[in-house]
């Protein structure tokens, strides 16, 4: 290699790194620790963020949110087979912040939020059985649209050393819980397209909604809180606290 190259390559590999250590999206501004009112800014900041945030940000590796791709889910008993494969959850880029806690700073940080909105899921559905007492059998599009899904998110954080050598915040595995104020379901192809056999099942279901989705929301739901938590890890894999809080005391 030419005295020239290296050169070249160190002044790449620099100048590369030093970009994606200063990069952050302009929607985020850092909040002050020490203020009166810290809690409010970081509460404004991811009200303000959390739209484009939902979207990824691919200067940081962070993914997009908006829609999730989940992992089939998968309901076999009780006399019900039901499946769901190529789900993608939609709307968590139009959430509202509803609560929001952040204890910062001291021994025990913690970080707790409440986010509300209206949630779709979009799949492909296989059913055979029965859901309560009628009859389903059936495959195709599926949509589920949950109305005023509130989800809440609790969680400790730690400190890690990033791969840039440098300290990071990192939220631990989380508790959660949910609440959801109804639900449709709208499955096609039902009885293999026979309109009032369909129109029955799926007027009933719609009717028991709440049942059907004491054994669908769970599953759904972990892997939204998983990867909401994942996407919030790797932004925070990427920027040092200072970055992002102003006269936080570093440990490591
Ligand atoms: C759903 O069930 C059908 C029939 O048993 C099967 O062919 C399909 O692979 C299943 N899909 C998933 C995601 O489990
Ligand atoms: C932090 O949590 C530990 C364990 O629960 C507890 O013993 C300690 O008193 C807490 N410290 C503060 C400052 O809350
Ligand atoms: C969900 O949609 C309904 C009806 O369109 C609307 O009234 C409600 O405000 C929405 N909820 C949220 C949290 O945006
Ligand atoms: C956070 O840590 C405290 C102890 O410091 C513990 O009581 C609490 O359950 C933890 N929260 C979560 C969500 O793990
Ligand atoms: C399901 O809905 C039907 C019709 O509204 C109702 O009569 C029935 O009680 C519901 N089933 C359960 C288990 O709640």
């Amino acid at each position: 290699m030419s005295y020239l190259t290296s050169l070249v390559l160190l002044f790449t590999l620099c100048c590369v790194k030093a970009e994606e250590e200063s990069f952050l999206p302009e929607y985020i501004h850092p909040c002050t620790l020490a203020d009166e009112d810290f809690e409010i800014c970081v509460k404004e900041q991811i009200e303000q963020s959390l739209p484009s945030f939902a979207k990824g940000i691919p200067e940081l590796s962070v993914p997009s949110i908006d829609p999730v791709d989940l992992h089939d889910i998968v309901i076999d008993g009780k006399g019900l087979k039901l499946n769901f494969s190529d789900a993608k959850m939609h709307g968590l880029s139009e959430v509202k912040l509803v609560d929001l806690k952040a204890q910062l700073g001291g021994d025990n940080e913690s970080f707790a939020l409440a986010v509300k909105g209206n949630l779709s899921l979009t799949a492909q559905y296989y059913a055979d059985g029965r859901i309560l007492i009628l009859p389903i059998k059936g495959e195709g599009d599926a949509l589920i649209e949950c109305r005023n899904v509130e989800v809440y998110i609790s969680t400790n954080l730690t400190h890690v050393k990033g791969k840039d050598d440098k300290e990071h915040l990192k939220l631990l595995a989380p508790s959660y819980k949910y609440d959801i104020e109804s639900t449709t379901f709208d499955l096609k192809n039902l009885f293999n397209g026979n309109k009032q056999l369909a129109e029955t099942t799926l007027e009933f279901a719609n009717k028991n909604w709440s049942q059907l989705m004491d054994e669908l929301a769970p599953p759904a739901i972990k892997q939204i809180v998983k990867t909401i938590v994942k996407a919030i890890n790797k932004f925070l894999s990427k920027v040092t606290i200072p970055r992002i809080i102003i006269g936080y005391k570093e440990r490591l």
